[in-house]
């Protein structure tokens, strides 16, 4: 079955790719290439052995879109494409609203114009604002706490509505936690563009002398060090969860909606610590004041993935950090 993937040549869309690959599943890539590196492509046919098909242009096409769905004969969509940084949403809010919600407005209409009505949505554990407690179970209250999780918020509402309207979509809805790490290989990972807004790029680049330091942002949150604790994941343990979530859609027919999570919590010390260890190298970091919207913990229940999907996270802090570093330290300028 050919798959398509928005937004595939980004970070979690290109090792969901590979994944794709390996499940035996053929991945088509639909991506504008504002946010990713056509390298790409190149790196995950050396991964897979094969050339990945790539549609270049935009989601908002509608027109375009619906006419790749048709001559690609795509059977799903794993939805990726979109902004993703909290802080440049709250600047640019029209940005968000127009890129994130036009983005999936336009595919879905494509979808309905055709007879494609399966798809995995990349939404995010920021609908859950400021948890009143952890661990999250996907029951908790969603609030936005930024124009960025207002949009996550938004489609997620939106694939409801239109669940109601026309019981024949299959929807998955994946809340991702913080993913970080690269593929084992090294040759596909994070590439951030402009200084990282997200804490492993930051400790990566730190490792590799490209910043001279890692700003804590508070050290005084009600935590064990006083760090903000959050829900790291393995990227390929993501890419992993995608390919169970399209599976249990394709063989199940019912949609859902789940956290994808570790379970349990690491502080940010803890990484910097743990990534020092993995590479080797140091990084020096300086308490700094809490960064606006930022929560004191956050991690997932993942028990309904696993009852669902038959999909847990496998790999620890320590893989994370060791990919992580594998990829950093083999492509210093990312895929420049
Ligand atoms: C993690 C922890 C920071 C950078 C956001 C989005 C989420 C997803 C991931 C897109 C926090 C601390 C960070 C730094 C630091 N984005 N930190 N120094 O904020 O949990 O989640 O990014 O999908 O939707 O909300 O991730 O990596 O920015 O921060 O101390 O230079 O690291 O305070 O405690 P976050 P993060």
């Amino acid at each position: 079955m050919n798959i398509l993937l928005t937004g595939g040549a980004g970070y979690i869309g290109s090792h969901t790719c590979a994944a794709l690959v390996e499940a035996g599943l053929v991945p088509v890539i639909l991506d504008n290439f504002s946010n990713s590196h056509p390298a790409v492509l190149e790196r995950l046919q050396q991964i897979t052995g094969q050339a990945v098909a790539c549609e270049k242009g935009d989601v908002l096409d509608t027109a375009w879109v619906r006419q790749v769905l048709e001559r690609r004969q795509i059977g799903a969509v794993l939805h990726f494409a979109g902004d993703k940084a909290v802080g440049e949403s709250v600047a640019q809010p029209l940005k968000y609203y127009r890129n994130n919600i036009g983005g999936a407005v336009s595919l879905l209409e494509a979808m309905q114009a055709t007879s494609c009505r399966t798809l995995v949505f990349s939404s995010s554990a920021t609908v859950y604002g400021d948890p009143a407690s952890v661990p999250i179970t996907e029951d908790f209250a969603r609030r936005h706490t930024n124009p960025y999780g207002h949009t996550k918020l938004v489609i997620e509402d939106i694939l409801s509505a239109l669940q109601v309207a026309d019981a024949s979509w299959r929807l998955g809805v994946l809340r991702y936690f913080n993913p970080v790490g690269a593929h084992p290989s090294g040759l596909i990972g994070e590439d951030p563009s402009g200084i990282p807004n997200n804490l492993m790029p930051f400790v990566t680049q730190v490792a590799i002398g490209k910043r001279p330091f890692l700003n804590v942002y508070g050290t005084d949150y009600p935590t064990p060090d006083g760090t903000g604790v959050r829900d790291y994941i393995h990227v390929q343990d993501l890419a992993e969860g995608h390919v169970a979530a399209l599976k249990a859609l394709l063989d199940k027919k019912e949609s859902f909606t789940v956290n994808l999570g570790t379970g349990h919590g690491n502080s940010v010390l803890e990484v910097v610590k743990a990534f020092e260890a993995a590479s080797g190298r140091p990084v020096p970091f300086q308490a700094a004041p809490r960064r606006p919207g930022d929560v004191a913990q956050c991690y997932a229940d993942p028990a309904l993935a696993r009852r669902l999907l038959g999909w847990r996270a496998t790999r620890s802090l320590d893989d994370m950090c060791r990919d992580a570093w594998r990829w950093q330290s083999g492509n210093p300028e990312g895929y420049k």
